[in-house]
């Protein structure tokens, strides 16, 4: 059974390949590259033990995509590609909603024509990557599903419009089924040390900044705040470890290939940790001092999201199993084997 992973040698992307492998699926990773390594896929292949199938190219190609499902026939669709720079999207709206909404438009587009031509196969069920950002600032934590939604960024507004658009689409035509996973903070990296999170430049999420903090590539990491109403001050975060976020992924897919007709679920643990704790937990298990400066708040944050996962339990008997020092400890071996990154290959 082939799952269309678009976006797939991006950071979820590929940790998620590797659990559907595992489970015995058939991972096609569609990529164009713009902010992974194509060193990925070797790394897919070792870490899988198979070799792993790639599409390489652009998610905005509606035609070449709709050629690329009836090539394939995947029984259902993830969809991890788009942007993700919260900053870049203030800058660069337009980047945004024509790679995030247009992207997405032009997958649904493609997933309608390859099941007209395609003799009358189902549409594919799709998953698609939401976020917390789709929150705001929550007034109350933990959040549930039903939490009202809104949006500070262009980012953040993108994921609504494509939710929407997604709901729309479902109700225009039931034969859709789509599960929208809204990912809390994801961290950490494979246990193997040898896929990870390898951001392009300057990270804007705290871990990746920590774990290059660690290794000597820079040093010191900026604390955004300790004046928030929180326990020591600092905001606080449900970081969730990627492989957690990946086996969530396969229990989607499964759910919905079982006769779910869709769902949208958080994916976090329940627990939130504040920056300092963070800091704190990698410098136990790293053993690497962590310098740290008070800075200012940064535009846009909120004090504390955490999720209530309870409903991803129910719905797709899936929760999460990995703790703080895990994330810490699996994010340290990454940076650590891998100093650049995919890069260091
Ligand atoms: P990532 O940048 O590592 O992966 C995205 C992948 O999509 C990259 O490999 C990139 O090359 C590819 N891509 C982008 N535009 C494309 C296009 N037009 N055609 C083909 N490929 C394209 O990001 P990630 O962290 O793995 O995030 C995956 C998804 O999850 C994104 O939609 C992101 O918004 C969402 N998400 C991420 C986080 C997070 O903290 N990482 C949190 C919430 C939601
Ligand atoms: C950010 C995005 C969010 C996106 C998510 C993806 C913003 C405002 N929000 O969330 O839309 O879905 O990434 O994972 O960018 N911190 C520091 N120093 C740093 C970096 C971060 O103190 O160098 C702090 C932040 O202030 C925050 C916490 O660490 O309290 C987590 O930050 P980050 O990893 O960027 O995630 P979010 O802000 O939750």
């Amino acid at each position: 059974m082939k799952i269309l992973l678009t976006g797939g040698a991006g950071y979820i992307g590929s940790h998620t390949a590797i659990a559907l492998a595992a489970e015995g699926f058939e991972p096609v990773v569609l990529d164009n590259f713009s902010n992974s390594h194509p060193t990925v896929m070797e790394r897919l292949t070792e870490v899988s033990g198979r070799s792993m199938l790639l599409e390489q190219g652009d998610v905005l190609d509606t035609d070449w995509l709709r050629q690329v499902l009836q090539r394939h026939h995947p029984v259902a669709v993830v969809h991890f590609a788009g942007d993700k720079a919260v900053g870049e999207s203030v800058a660069q709206p337009l980047k945004y909603f024509h790679n995030n909404v247009g992207g997405a438009v032009s997958l649904m587009r493609a997933m309608v024509q390859a099941t007209a031509t395609g003799g009358g196969d189902r549409t594919p069920a799709l998953v698609f990557s939401s976020s917390a950002t789709v929150y705001g600032d929550p007034a109350t934590v933990p959040i549930t599903e039903d939490f009202p939604r809104s949006h500070t960024n262009p980012y953040g507004h993108t994921k609504l419009v494509i939710e929407d658009m997604l709901t729309a689409q479902c109700k225009a035509d039931p034969t859709w089924r789509v599960g929208v996973l809204r990912y809390f903070n994801p961290v950490g990296a494979h246990p193997s040390g040898r896929m990870g999170e390898d951001p392009d430049g300057m990270p804007n999420n705290l871990m990746p900044f920590v774990t290059q903090v660690a290794v000597g590539r820079r040093p010191f990491l900026n604390v955004y705040g300790n004046d928030y109403p929180t326990p020591d001050g600092t905001g606080v975060r449900d970081y969730i470890h990627v492989m957690d976020l990946a086996s969530g992924h396969v229990a989607a897919v499964r759910t919905l290939l079982q006769g779910s007709q869709g769902f949208t679920v958080n994916l976090g643990t329940g627990r939130g940790h504040s920056v300092l704790e963070v800091v704190r937990a990698f410098e136990q298990v790293s053993g690497r001092a962590v310098p740290y400066r008070i800075a200012p708040r940064r535009a846009g944050d909120v004090a504390q999201c955490w999720a209530d996962p309870t409903l991803a339990r129910t719905l797709l008997g899936w929760k999460a199993r990995f703790g703080l020092e895990d994330m810490c400890a699996d994010a340290w071996r990454w940076q650590n084997l891998n100093p650049q990154g995919y890069r260091s290959a």
